[in-house]
């Protein structure tokens, strides 16, 4: 078959599947993503698939329907200027954070030995790519899953961060002590999904990415915002940013904690896919 032909019908099914449950996505792209992983290169629209490609592709556009997300399919994510190698039991980075990671590199390029803390890092996209993007920075990303902070060291070594850091751990407390006073900005994307709303969420998130990585099991989903709001002003230094990326409706709550806490430069911005926010608090000079 016509690899035309095949990604036209690979389209269509990915398309009535991203209907029936709701998802958003490209299918053209994810197609041309699935076929692109089948042949191992970029596919040429005129050429003729073999057989055997042709069933490779058909049985993971089947994985797909299943709800099995498209990174954990492809075992690859894009994000920024770079990709990831991704796999399960992870969370899977997701374009929103771009911004964040955007935010924090504004911040930390225009310091002299600037000090970057990413914490609950994940697979680590916001570290790697803002120690990629200011090689002077001494960055560290923290999470309190092993398997996260195993797929983000492989990541940094892939991608030649060598100036990231990971460390396994319950927020703050892994890092060095004598870094109490001297980070330049702490960013996070934290599981903010209340409790009581996990079984809301759709099924590839909710069966294909651990509960950790999207709830902290309190009731309004803000507790690692409030720790990181709280203990971010010991170890935050002055003129230092905190940066929490987060649902745009919950800067209403947030505000108000950053307030009491004694930041100053409290916003709510976001980048192009507004889907979520990056909510900052500098600590007073
Ligand atoms: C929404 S994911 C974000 C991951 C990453 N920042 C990204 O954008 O791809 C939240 C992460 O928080 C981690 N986490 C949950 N509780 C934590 C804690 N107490 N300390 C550190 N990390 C934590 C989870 O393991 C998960 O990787």
């Amino acid at each position: 078959m016509k690899a035309s032909k095949l990604l036209k019908e690979g389209k269509k099914t990915l398309q009535s599947v991203n209907d029936r449950f709701g998802w958003q996505g490209d299918e053209d792209v994810q197609a041309w993503d699935i076929l692109a992983h089948v042949l191992g290169r970029q596919p040429d629209e005129d050429e003729k698939i073999s057989k055997a490609d042709e069933k490779a592709f058909n049985k993971l556009v089947k994985r797909r329907m299943t709800g099995e997300p498209l990174s954990f399919i492809l075992g690859w994510v894009d994000f920024l200027d770079f990709r990831m190698t991704v796999k399960p039991g992870a969370f899977v980075p997701r374009l929103t954070s771009e911004f964040l990671a955007q935010q924090a590199i504004r911040r930390l390029r225009n310091r002299r030995s600037p000090v970057h803390v990413d914490l609950a890092t994940g697979i680590g996209p916001v570290a790697i790519a803002s120690a990629r993007a200011v090689p002077k920075a001494k960055v560290f990303g923290v999470d309190i899953s092993g398997k996260a902070v195993k797929q983000a060291r492989e990541n940094a070594e892939k991608l030649g961060a060598k100036n990231a850091t990971f460390l396994k751990g319950d927020m703050f407390s892994p890092l060095p002590p004598d870094l109490k006073g001297k980070i330049d900005v702490v960013t996070i994307h934290p599981p903010y999904v209340p409790n009581g709303e996990l079984d809301d969420l759709p099924i590839e998130i909710k069966k294909y990415e651990p509960k950790h990585t999207l709830t902290d099991n309190s009731k309004d989903g803000l507790e690692l915002s409030r720790r990181v709001i709280s203990e971010g002003r010991e170890w935050v230094r002055p003129t230092g940013w905190v940066l929490i990326e987060i649902v745009a409706m919950e800067f209403k709550r947030i505000k108000p904690l950053l307030k009491e806490a004694g930041y100053t430069d409290i916003s709510s911005t976001h980048g192009e896919l507004k889907l979520t926010r990056v909510i900052t608090g500098r600590v007073p000079g």
